[in-house]
């Protein structure tokens, strides 16, 4: 196990719908602790930085434009492992892949409207949260739940 940081983010059309909620509960309840959060509307510049890896794909102009298109929240959560923990809670990228209990399967229908982000690897979480939270942003937070959670 090891001791991670993501970045999340509750995207647009979870935000218009009023999941924003619903999502931090699920983490909170999952026991990951949020160190940074913030409401924002992301500007063309970075959402192109944010989902870099996928510039040239089909999708690319669509992705861009719909996570520009209105407010997200951005969280980083902390815990054990959370970088796969939170893909796990996410579900696959399409909505009718996803497993039952998942974000993305109990609230979404479409891949281009799958209500959250969730960094795929430790070290994208590092360069994606750079993007979103300035260092100063982050609070310091005691895992006193821990003896609960983890053996
Ligand atoms: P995300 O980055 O948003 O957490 O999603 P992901 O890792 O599950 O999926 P990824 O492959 O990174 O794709 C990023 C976002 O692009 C949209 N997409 N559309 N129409 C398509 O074929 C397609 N493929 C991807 C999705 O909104 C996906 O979340
Ligand atoms: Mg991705």
């Amino acid at each position: 196990m090891a001791l991670q940081q993501t970045l999340v983010l509750c995207k647009p059309d979870a935000v218009s719908r009023g999941l924003v909620g619903e999502i931090v509960r699920r983490l909170e309840a999952r026991g990951y602790l949020i160190v940074a959060m913030k409401l924002m509307q992301l500007d063309g510049e970075r959402a192109r930085k944010h989902y870099g890896e996928h510039a040239g794909k089909p999708f690319f102009n669509g992705l861009v434009e719909f996570i520009t298109s209105g407010p997200l929240v951005a969280l980083a959560v902390e815990g054990e492992d959370v970088v796969e923990g939170v893909r796990q809670m996410m579900g696959a990228t399409n909505p009718l892949q996803a497993a039952p209990g998942t974000i993305r399967a109990d609230f979404a229908q479409q891949i281009g409207r799958n209500l959250v982000h969730g960094s795929d690897s430790a070290d994208s979480a590092r360069r994606e949260l750079d993007i979103f939270f300035e260092a100063k942003e982050f609070v310091s937070r005691k895992h006193d739940l821990n003896r609960w959670l983890v053996e």
